[in-house]
């Protein structure tokens, strides 16, 4: 059985390197007192350096970055490229987050990216998901959408190498209650896991990990990823509480360590 991932999203926060420090080493002490979970924290990068050397030792903790220039190096202002990051023990990236997507960034986008990061050797976490519900559905078409324009993009064998969160835009930021419940997110994990079937077959769909994110709390976590059967979370505000954290961390757990 693989871990469950849980990447810890800090956005634009915290404002300074001691409280970057202090939030890092609570999710390093959440994850050894969690068994059968890994997570991943994406911090701000000007924070990376201090926090790669924090977390050398450590294998249940890696680090991730926000985003990721979809170029090697060039008239790209205000990018940052993998290269620049892969010293820093960047393992993942998150890509096509919503609050990057509302700045203008397009699918095209998006698959381009997740492309590059393949090509680096960094893991891309493709984030997806709908602005709003209504009571026709439209909302499948456009995640099928944002899952094929990706697709188009890549090689076959490299489809494993992708996780993809899907975060409804109208649950990001909101309180626990506003979450999506784990019979809704069932359905929309059935309906991405069917995507990949009817694309790449059951064995190959089944290495994909589905995440969700969206008000991801410690109340909601055990059930949202026990009785929707995704892989794992991406936590955004809760991650910045390290007890909280933690607290998510353990309800995922397998089982507490001792
Ligand atoms: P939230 O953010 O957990 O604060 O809702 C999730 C995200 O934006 O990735």
């Amino acid at each position: 059985m693989r871990d469950v991932l849980v990447v810890a999203n800090w956005k634009m926060n915290p404002t300074t390197i001691r409280d970057a420090r202090r939030i890092c080493a609570g999710a390093l002490r959440g994850a050894t007192t969690a068994q059968g979970v890994h997570v991943v924290v994406c911090p701000p990068n000007l924070f990376l350096p201090e926090l790669a050397a924090e977390l050398k030792k450590s294998k249940v903790v890696t680090l991730g970055v926000q985003d990721l220039s979809s170029e090697e190096a060039g008239a790209y202002t205000g990018q940052i490229s993998a290269s620049m990051l892969l010293p820093y023990k960047v393992v993942w990236a998150l890509l096509g987050h919503s609050e990057r997507r509302a700045l203008g960034e397009t699918d095209g986008h998006v698959a381009l990216k997740v492309r590059h990061a393949i090509a680096k050797g960094i893991s891309p976490i493709l984030c997806i998901g709908e602005r709003e519900r209504n009571d026709e559905g439209a909302f499948y078409t456009l995640i099928r959408t944002q899952l094929e324009v990706v697709f188009a993009l890549l090689k076959r064998k490299d489809i494993v190498k992708l996780t993809i969160a899907y975060e409804p835009v109208w649950a990001i930021g909101k309180s626990a209650s506003e979450a999506m419940s784990a019979a809704q997110l069932y359905e929309m994990a059935l309906y991405i896991r069917k995507i990949l079937i009817e694309r790449y077959g059951r064995a190959t769909a089944s290495e994909v990990r589905i995440l969700y994110g969206g008000a991801v709390k410690a109340e909601n976590a055990h059930t949202l990823v026990r009785d929707s059967g995704v892989d794992g979370l991406l936590v955004g505000s809760a991650s910045l509480d390290p007890k909280q954290f933690g607290a998510i961390l353990r309800a995922v757990s397998v089982r507490p360590a001792p």
